[in-house]
């Protein structure tokens, strides 16, 4: 898995990547995330890679050429599977698009700043557009970074036990159910009998009984 993300503030995004799980995931040649600065492919000595919206109104857009020659160098070295462009206007992230994406090879994210990027970049090179919330960013560097970590988590080998992945939240369109750790006993607050008593059958009963209670009480909109 290789993931290209373009940006015009890749210092946002460089420290995200080299801590944690992503970090330990590229050392261990699982995935590769390179970040690109899309200034580098500005011509002009200003590094500028915006200008003024045709027809008026506030707000700068992101030109296409600078873009452009980014994503072309990209495509030269080799295939991309998609590129998806970061914007609230586009389809919202869930785990089923996640899961889809962490089955492909090589993926380039766009992020959009100012008031986004030239229609055209959209119409002539984006295969996809992401969204991570109905909610506004400034940026899709946080979008961007949101949906690597969930892509690279669930490439084989990246988390230590990968039935992990399966038990997360939504994985079956379910929430997780509560977990539980030493001590057995918090100033009297215990934890649930079943969890202690070893009996395996019976704890993955509880399990999801507490998934599906915690998933009809707070998102009765899942098992719709
Ligand atoms: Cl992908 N970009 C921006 N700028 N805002 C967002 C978003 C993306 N997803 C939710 N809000």
């Amino acid at each position: 898995m290789r993931i290209d993300i373009l940006t015009c503030v890749p210092a946002l995004l460089e420290s995200f990547f080299a801590h944690s799980i992503l970090k330990r995931a590229q050392q261990a040649g699982h995935a590769e995330v390179k970040v690109h600065d899309i200034r580098d492919y500005s011509t002009n000595k200003h590094r500028t890679i915006d200008d003024y919206a045709f027809g008026g109104g506030a707000g700068m857009v992101m030109q296409i050429e600078p873009i452009a020659r980014c994503i072309q160098a990209l495509q030269a070295e080799r295939v991309y599977d998609e590129i998806i462009y970061l914007t609230p206007d586009g389809a919202l992230l869930n785990q089923k698009a996640v899961n889809q994406l962490s089955l492909k090879g090589n993926l380039i994210l766009l992020c959009g700043h100012y008031k986004g990027v030239d229609q055209r970049v959209r119409d002539l090179f984006v295969t996809r557009e992401i969204s991570i919330g109905d909610y506004v960013l400034s940026g899709g560097e946080l979008a961007a970074a949101v949906l690597a970590d969930d892509i690279i988590r669930l490439v084989p080998g990246v988390l230590y036990d990968e039935t992990s992945a399966l038990t997360d939240s939504f994985q079956d369109n379910l929430l997780a159910p509560p977990v539980y750790t030493r001590p057995a006993d918090y100033e009297g607050h215990k934890v649930p009998d079943i969890l202690m008593s070893g009996h395996e059958a019976k704890i993955e009963e509880w399990r999801y009984e507490q998934a599906l209670k915690r998933t009809r009480e707070r998102r009765p909109d899942l098992l719709d």
